[in-house]
């Protein structure tokens, strides 16, 4: 089976899918690998170091496309990346098809067989393929970096000649891994951290590394079967926001990590809240990409709102390519050996990790939530 790997071309997206280590690995598995030239260059990876693994390198990308059995990619395809796809090529990417319901149904009409990073279930046994997870924990440490930048403050406490500077407070909201992984940054850099998510039982982890967690009684059920949160209901979604603003205003940092699954990004930080917050202080909202914790996040950008700095940068994993790819080929490469046991050529579909992350095959939309979806708005374009 060829495997081929085109370079990246969504704009600021350094990471590639494949590195030298995951691509031997590969090959020594029997598939055949092809790059397309310089596809690591900006993830620090030669040519030549791809050769020495045993791949081909292609001079141009539409032979590369031509060739391939199987795509591996960081990000979903562009429209052009998209019209270089043949029909039945097999596509792994980060697809997000729950919030791309278009791209799911062109992917379907052209007979790809899609997998999907962001759909492998969180469980134990699929840890080592969990692309989210690997990602998130980058962003995390990253967005304290860009808030330690970007504040005036200093992160540590410090006892000087002229007198003592006091740590800064950081407020994390959503302690899921990037959050978590946040938590411990800030921690490890001398910073007062508090953190809040509504699920309780994230509780122990925060005050395990050293956070201290803002808790908002509520009466409902906070998390679903798998883990991840729910929405809340209006009166403790505005409760919420009254506990947040109050902890926001005394801090000097808000990394804001606030997601829920399949939905836009809860609004936590609203005009008043950014207003009442000290001048100087800065926001970093590492849930921009899907629409933003603050309703002053320009995705992908950097302003100035009330003396606030609110940082909505899109893609931080992007910013340290070197180990975002490391990590996340190693998750591909874990996903290839999970559909393809021990060199065989079928897919395994009586694999729960393969199912789950399967989203189009043959023609069809086979994941049953995104099956749904589909449905759900044909039904209501059929209405209107
Ligand atoms: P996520 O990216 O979906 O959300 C980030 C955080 O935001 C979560 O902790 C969530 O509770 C929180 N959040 C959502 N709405 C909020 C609101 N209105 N206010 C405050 N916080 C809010 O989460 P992530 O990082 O993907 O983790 C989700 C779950 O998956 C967690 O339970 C995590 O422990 C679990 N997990 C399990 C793994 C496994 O292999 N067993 C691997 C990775 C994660």
């Amino acid at each position: 089976m060829n495997i081929a790997i085109p370079k990246e071309t969504l704009e600021g997206e350094k990471r590639v899918a494949q590195t030298a280590e995951t691509v031997k690995k590969l090959i020594d598995s029997g598939f055949q690998v092809f790059m397309e030239k310089g596809a690591g260059l900006a993830s620090a990876i030669r040519d030549e170091d791809y050769k020495q693994a045993g791949a081909g390198i292609e001079d141009h990308v539409a032979p590369l496309y031509q060739k391939a059995d199987v795509i591996l990619k960081v990000q979903a395809p562009t429209p052009q990346e998209f019209n270089s796809l043949k029909e039945k090529t097999i596509l792994i990417a980060f697809l997000y098809p729950l919030a791309r319901l278009d791209l799911v149904e062109q992917l379907a009409r052209k007979k790809i067989t899609s997998f999907s990073m962001d759909m492998i279930p969180r469980i134990a046994r699929a840890q080592k393929l969990d692309a989210l997870s690997s990602q998130s924990n980058l962003t995390g440490y990253k967005a304290v970096l860009l808030a330690a930048n970007a504040t005036g403050k200093l992160m540590p406490m410090l006892m000087t000649a002229a007198g003592t500077i006091q740590p800064a407070r950081v407020l994390v909201i959503g302690a899921g891994v990037a959050g978590l992984q946040a938590i411990a940054t800030a921690k490890r850099l001398g910073a007062r951290v508090e953190a809040f998510d509504t699920r309780p039982i994230v509780k122990e982890q925060v005050e395990s590394l050293g956070g201290i967690f803002v808790s908002l009684p509520v009466k409902e059920e906070t998390e679903d079967q798998a883990g991840y949160a729910k929405e809340l209901s209006s009166e403790s979604h505005k409760r919420e926001l009254a506990l947040i603003a109050e902890h926001a205003r005394n801090s000097d940092i808000v990394i804001t990590t606030a997601l829920i699954p399949g939905n836009p990004a809860p609004k936590l930080i609203v005009e008043e809240t950014v207003r009442q917050m000290k001048v100087g202080s800065v926001i970093v909202d590492l849930a921009a990409e899907f629409g933003g914790n603050t309703t002053l996040t320009e995705p992908g950008k950097e302003v100035e709102k009330h003396g606030v700095k609110i940082i909505g940068y899109t893609n931080l994993p992007s910013l340290m390519a070197e180990e975002a790819s490391r990590l996340y080929a190693r998750n591909v490469m874990n996903l290839i050996f999970e559909i393809w046991k021990e060199g065989s050529s079928e897919i395994d579909f009586e694999n729960e990790v393969v199912r789950e992350s399967l989203i189009t095959h043959q023609g069809e939309i086979v994941h049953s939530r995104v099956q749904e979806l589909v449905g759900a708005r044909k039904d209501s374009s059929w209405k209107s």
